[in-house]
């Protein structure tokens, strides 16, 4: 690769990032050795009910990387290739934890070279400390008490926090308004 097409090339690393983990940074730190400059895009699904609401997602992401001009985080609907093009991106990363990802991350990146065969699918692996890593598991430890201050950044568990509280919040109220009923 040609040193200024590294450093113009853009890449999009595509996910629901509800939230982001330590592992989603790692990726990103990786693609950032590869390409100039990497796209977060986060998927606007109304199907899904995620904890974080897109735009509570996007806050959390512009606060990890507001030193890095590298990284940019946007939205997107409708398919991944159209994104990719529309933001001039010649790759899209995705990252691989263990050999179970890689059989519906190989389908989708297949399904999207047919789609369009000038975006380019990148693998980047997370290193074997995150290979459990998930953000589904992030929210259930989460929710159940324990501990996830080394899986995600500081935002994401200051934003747990709060979350929790103003739920824990809200049930206190539902639950007094149930008995004065
Ligand atoms: O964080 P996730 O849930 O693993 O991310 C999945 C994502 C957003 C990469 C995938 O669902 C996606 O690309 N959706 C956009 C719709 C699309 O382009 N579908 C066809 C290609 S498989």
């Amino acid at each position: 690769m040609r040193p200024n097409h590294a450093r113009r090339s853009v890449a999009v690393f595509p996910g629901s990032f509800d939230p982001i983990t330590n592992g989603h940074l790692d990726i990103i730190q990786r693609s950032l050795s590869v390409f100039g400059s990497v796209i977060i895009a986060i998927l606007v699904n109304p199907e899904k009910r995620p904890l974080f609401t897109v735009e509570e997602r996007v806050d959390i992401i512009r606060e990890t990387y507001r030193r890095e001009a590298r990284v940019r985080v946007d939205t997107f609907s409708g398919l991944l290739v159209d994104y990719a093009m529309k933001v001039g991106a010649s790759a899209i990363v995705r990252g691989l934890r263990a050999i179970s990802d890689f059989e519906y991350e190989f389908q989708m990146a297949l399904m999207n070279r047919r789609l369009n065969p000038r975006i380019e699918t990148v693998f980047l692996m997370a290193p074997e400390s995150y290979s459990y890593l998930s953000s589904r598991l992030v929210k259930e430890v989460f929710q159940l008490g324990g501990r996830v201050h080394e899986l995600v950044p500081p935002v994401v568990e200051r934003r747990l926090k709060e979350k929790h509280g103003a739920s824990s919040a809200a049930a206190a109220v539902r639950r007094r308004r149930r008995r004065v009923r």
